[in-house]
């Protein structure tokens, strides 16, 4: 038996009444806002499946089987690519062995109902109304970027890019011959902030694209209305497409707030917003995301360019999206347990008293940890992280120069092999 409870109470009060019900035997979790879940039944439990290990291990998983290739490293633990270590909703999971039963896997088109159920998305999570209209499609984020870059700028065209970030977009940039333009955030003890004069003296020199991460991959960071309407403001006063990559924008860390920066279209509709279910419902593999904008001629362009490449749907894909956004309670247990994994890394950093830097991120399943204060060069650092401690993480460099002396670290994966990560982490220094 499952049930809910909606509490209309502060946070310190949920953790009080989440330990006193534990206390008396009953298995919940909680959400970070109002809901509490709970259920006498372990195994039902929505908590109690981010718990469960579920080994990929040799599926050819980039995360599990790449590891040590791509790292450098042997017998490494995996918390590198952002792949979760989490099962599926069991919505998406019973929706693929639906379509798997099908037998038959041939091309499918992109029903309404597959638009509504973006539109119903962008309405319940982050209030903003959308229409079928508005939605572009493509076989993953990064896809659409390399898209949106090939159609909206010529080779030696420059591209603002903000490191430390994802390290596809300035790749994606330089590999279609486009010039990298960075405007390195700026970082005061693991705070990081923009840089707008410098991101103004860009954008006067002729850039033609911006491309922008909400949240912040790897820092974690949620972006303010304030610093969103200073940079629309930029480049719209130097015309520039503003692109904001937003796919991790459903596991927001409260009393964070996610703000997209599609509500600026109203004043600046030289912009689109890129997003998928694929982190949030570790649906990744299945190469199925979206876009929104206001602007038809972005959507013409866009669609006419995805006409020339081919593009198709798949159907997994489909299936899978749609199930993920029928899946409210899986995203709102996931939030709390990943809010629980932040506790614990924070928790054992404080008590290790090692000079590690841990800003507790607003945003995504990503730690960007700070080991600049151990004074150890690169590879130093390297062979104490994936060479005594094993554990597969990745190098901040891969994000940018800046990144240097951090290293990114997935914690998408059940508590107890996050205590193990860390014991085994922290334990070599
Ligand atoms: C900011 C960002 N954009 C895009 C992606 C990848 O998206 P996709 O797999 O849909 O191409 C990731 C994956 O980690 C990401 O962090």
């Amino acid at each position: 038996m499952q049930f809910i409870i909606h509490f209309d109470t502060k946070n310190d009060l949920h953790h009080t009444a989440i330990a006193f019900l534990r206390g008396c035997g009953i298995f919940c979790g909680y959400s970070d806002s109002v809901s509490i879940f709970m259920s006498d039944n372990l195994e039902d439990s929505l908590i109690s499946l981010f718990d469960r290990h579920v080994s990929r291990k040799g599926t050819d998983s980039t995360k599990l089987d790449l590891c040590d290739q791509m790292l450098h490293g042997k017998d490494l633990t995996p918390a590198w690519v952002a792949d979760g270590d989490f099962p599926c909703p069991n919505e998406v999971v019973n929706e693929m062995r639906k379509t798997a039963d099908q037998s038959i896997y041939g091309y499918t088109y992109l029903s309404t109902a597959f638009y509504q159920s973006i539109v119903n998305w962008y309405q319940q999570e982050h209030s903003l109304t959308i229409d079928h209209n508005n939605i572009i499609t493509s076989n993953g984020v990064v896809n659409a970027l390399a898209l949106l870059i090939n159609t909206f700028s010529k080779e030696g065209d420059g591209v603002i890019v903000q490191s430390p970030v994802y390290y596809p977009f300035f790749q994606l940039v330089k590999e279609n011959n486009r010039v990298v333009l960075d405007n390195p955030l700026r970082e005061e003890n693991g705070h990081y902030s923009i840089d707008f004069d410098h991101f103004e003296s860009l954008a006067r020199s002729g850039a033609k694209l911006f491309i922008l991460c909400s949240p912040h991959n790897p820092i974690g960071k949620v972006w303010e209305k304030e610093e969103l309407k200073k940079l629309v403001d930029i480049c719209k006063t130097y015309n520039i497409m503003m692109i904001s990559d937003e796919i991790h924008s459903d596991l927001i860390y409260s009393p964070s707030v996610f703000n997209s920066t599609l509500p600026f279209s109203d004043d600046y509709n030289n912009l689109i917003v890129l997003n998928s279910a694929a982190k949030t419902f570790n649906i990744a593999g299945l190469f199925t995301s979206y876009g929104v904008t206001y602007n038809k001629e972005i959507k013409q362009r866009y669609e006419s360019t995805a006409n020339k490449w081919g593009m198709h749907n798949n159907l997994f894909g489909i299936r899978a999206t749609m199930a993920a956004y029928r899946s409210k309670d899986y995203l709102i247990a996931l939030r709390s347990y990943l809010k629980g994994n932040i506790d614990l890394i924070d928790a054992m950093i404080k008590a290790s008293n090692k000079p590690i830097g841990f800003v507790r991120p607003e945003a995504t399943y990503l730690a960007w940890l700070d080991f600049r204060g151990l004074n150890l060069s690169e590879t130093k650092l390297k062979a104490k992280i994936h060479g005594q401690a094993k554990i597969g993480i990745t190098p901040g460099v891969g994000f940018g120069k800046k990144g240097a002396g951090f290293y990114r670290m997935n914690f998408a994966t059940p508590r107890d092999n996050l205590a193990d990560i860390m014991s085994r982490l922290l334990a070599v220094f």
